[in-house]
């Protein structure tokens, strides 16, 4: 049985090995389509500090919520979504998903639809309709489910690669 709960402070190591395996996972879907990027992925123990950090942040903040669904008490997935402001842009706050993320064996039951619709229904209750991610033009897979969400290409972000 799926069940999706909001992450606690004791799930910390949890999420340290889910982002890994996203990480892992990520890297494999991006480089195979463009190997030049290997050098713009790589995980460096700074990055690993700043991303623990962020997740402390998180799993206390107000502004922000991660999910971690579970099927038959194993952890299948995890997503983040946080309230950010613009200063002087449009809109003014809106949600930014982080991470969404579901192990490759348990894709397409729609546990990241599931996932999606709570981050959607936690920012909706504080009044925030414009919800935004980012993700890599190579991630074709994740970006044809974005757009079936109603996720368009409104920005990206280009790189001169070395
Ligand atoms: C993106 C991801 C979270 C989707 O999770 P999932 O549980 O497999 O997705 P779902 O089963 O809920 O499917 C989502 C929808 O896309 C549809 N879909 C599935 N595969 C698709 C494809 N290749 N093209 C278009 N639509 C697709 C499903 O039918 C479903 O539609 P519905 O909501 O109308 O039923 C998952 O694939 C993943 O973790 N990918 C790797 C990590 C990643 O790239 N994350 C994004 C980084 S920004």
């Amino acid at each position: 049985m799926l069940t999706i709960r909001r992450a606690r402070w004791a799930d910390l190591p949890l999420l340290d090995t889910l982002e890994k395996e996203f990480d892992r996972d990520l890297r494999h879907i991006v480089l195979k389509q463009t190997p030049r990027l290997k050098m713009y992925l790589r995980r460096t123990p700074e990055l690993n500090r700043i991303i623990a950090k962020r997740f402390r942040k998180w799993v206390r903040s107000k502004k922000a919520i991660v999910l971690i669904a579970e099927v038959d008490s194993t952890a299948v997935g995890f997503s983040t979504i946080s309230i950010e402001t613009n200063r002087g842009l449009l809109p003014k706050r809106f949600g930014y998903i982080g991470y969404l993320f579901v192990s490759r064996h348990y894709r397409g039951q729609r546990i990241g639809s599931r996932m999606l619709k709570e981050l959607v229904s936690w920012l909706g209750k504080r009044r925030i309709r414009h919800v935004g991610l980012s993700v890599f033009a190579d991630n074709r897979h994740a970006r044809a489910i974005y757009k079936r969400w109603g996720f368009g290409d409104h920005g990206l972000f280009m790189w001169k690669l070395r």
